[in-house]
């Protein structure tokens, strides 16, 4: 069996050849580079790589350009030349052209199979992330989660969530008495961000069928990696939702894999291209969660690659974890470039050969500074390595080929149509029109009824929320007079009768739900 991946030729005329070891492989790795210099391609022969040697892989395709790697490269392909050249010198002989098996996933759910969670498996912490929100509106967002797991309101899609923060404005009094001030401009500042949300597409991204591990985790009949491609071209203009949603994806594996330890091979790499966006002003206890994931996955058998232009975009304490290292061309015209490059630089373990400083200037397109992981996990002395060409084809196949690609995977089918089961939304409004017809009636018996009934009857009404307010016509002044108290019996009431009921699941973990 295969024990590494090979990456290229370093060393004298390029001719010594380079590996990325499988058994390091989980312990991370970097692609950086500036714009054009090859990190893309990289990408890309990693993927081939890794799914050869029977790993499964994540990755998202930012430009669109990573499709290809579901079509063999061909010999009329205009870089062929140059493919063929580069094989010969860095001795890879057993070069040839081939197609790997390829999953499309898209959030939006066009260019790919759509990928969904829930609302409770996101959680209140990267929601409140996603959603920009500010403390209060996130204690807000936490109180939301802590009623639905009380209360048994299953929070599935946006539509759930939006509801429920409605019957929380409707019973902010009450239940301000029992979690604090639960302010209306709060919950209106939370339903607005949930509006920008949807127009960002959001909508699609939250619900049912939601996505299983598993299939992110399969391997062909020939043993070899599925290569899971995200569609991220559209979604890059909405930068939160993708680095929020990337980052509830390595939470989830770290929450659902079991520990292995230090495995042969890793059981799924995931590579995660524009890694800044997840570090751009994220505060500071997210990025401590990012460290810690990226600690702790590893021993889940996952690896994590972050592919970015530079590598000081990534914070100093997961720089630190990255074992793997391929560091293209990085520019240096500015005095701050010339000290990012030096710090760059520093990181390697240094070839007397050449000067690591200088070489990160200069390699060509195509070729960069490579430092790997070696025996015990010691950092391989730095070399000069010419990345080999690509076996799938470079650049994007065309719509019809995906969609040719998308008919015959095994996950047609199992996502595409949404399913909208009976959750918050639904329970909450049948509740509602539950309340308004008991109200309705009790206000036809209470005209005959004594004055203590009367008011209980009004009362009534209230719990049900909206529905229930807005069918009333009568017996306002009453009503309002015993709000507050008949409210907080209902509300709490429901909580005694529901504690314990467990419902949302994951609000991220162990990791993210004790914060
Ligand atoms: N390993 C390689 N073998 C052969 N050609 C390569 C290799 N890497 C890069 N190239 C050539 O360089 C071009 C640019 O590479 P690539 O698209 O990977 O750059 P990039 O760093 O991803 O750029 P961007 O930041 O614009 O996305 C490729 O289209 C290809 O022609
Ligand atoms: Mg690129």
């Amino acid at each position: 069996m295969t024990s590494d991946i090979f990456i290229g030729g370093g060393g004298p005329d390029y001719g010594v050849k380079q590996h990325l070891s499988l058994g390091y492989a989980n312990r991370h790795g970097l692609v950086a580079g500036a714009t054009g210099t090859g990190k893309t391609v990289t990408l890309q022969i990693l993927a081939e790589g890794f799914s050869k040697a029977g790993v499964p892989v994540f990755l998202s395709d930012v430009k669109g350009d990573l499709s290809g790697l579901a079509k063999a490269g061909t010999e009329t392909h205009k870089l062929h030349g140059p493919f063929t050249e580069r094989a010969t010198q860095i001795g890879f002989t057993d070069y040839i052209y081939e197609a790997f098996p390829v999953t499309f996933w898209d959030l939006l759910g066009e260019q790919g199979h759509p990928v969904r969670t829930t609302v409770s498996e996101m959680g209140p912490l990267l929601l409140a992330r996603l959603l920009e929100l500010t403390e209060a509106q996130e204690g807000i967002l936490n109180i939301a989660f802590r009623l639905a797991d009380e209360e048994g309101l299953p929070l599935l899609d946006l539509k759930d969530l939006q509801s429920l923060l409605v019957w929380i404005g409707e019973n902010a009094k009450a239940l301000s008495l029992r979690y604090g001030n639960v302010s209306s401009a709060s919950i209106g500042a939370i339903q607005r961000r949930l509006l920008v949300l949807e127009n960002q597409g959001g909508t699609g991204l939250f619900g049912e069928p939601a996505l299983a591990l598993s299939d992110l985790m399969r391997c062909d009949a020939q043993g070899r990696g599925e290569i899971n491609i995200l569609a991220a071209d559209k979604l890059m203009a909405s930068p939160g939702l993708y680095a929020t949603f990337l980052l509830w994806l390595l939470s989830e594996l770290f929450e659902e894999l079991p520990e292995v330890g230090d495995p042969d091979k890793p059981k799924l790499v995931f590579f995660f291209d524009e890694a800044h966006l997840l570090f751009d002003d994220a505060p500071k206890a997210l990025v401590d969660k990012v460290e810690q994931v990226a600690r702790l996955i590893r021993s889940k058998g996952v690896g994590v690659y972050f592919i970015t232009q530079n590598p000081a975009d990534v914070p100093d304490d997961i720089l630190g974890q990255l074992g793997n290292r391929i560091q293209h061309a990085l520019r240096a015209f500015t005095a701050k470039d010339r000290k990012e490059l030096r710090m760059a630089a520093e990181t390697y373990r240094e070839n007397p050969a050449f000067n690591t400083e200088e070489a990160i200037r200069e390699v060509g397109v195509g070729e960069a500074v490579t430092s790997m992981l070696q025996r015990k996990g010691v950092p391989g002395i730095v070399e000069r390595t010419l990345i080999r060409p690509p076996s799938s084809q470079l650049g994007p196949i065309s719509k019809k080929e995906r969609a040719e690609v998308m008919a015959a995977s095994d996950m047609s089918g199992k996502y595409d149509a949404p399913v909208d089961r009976s959750s918050a939304y639904e329970i909450l409004k049948k509740r509602a029109e539950d309340a308004a017809v008991e109200a309705a009636k009790a206000e036809e018996e209470a005209e005959e009824g004594s004055p203590q009934l009367r008011e209980f009857n009004a009362a009534r009404r209230y719990t049900g929320g909206r529905v229930a307010r807005s069918t009333s016509r009568r017996g306002k002044t009453r009503q309002s007079q015993s709000l507050g108290g008949a409210v907080a019996t209902a509300v709490i009431k429901e909580l005694q009768g529901t504690t314990g009921r467990r419902i949302v699941r994951g609000i991220l973990g162990g990791l993210f739900k004790g914060r």
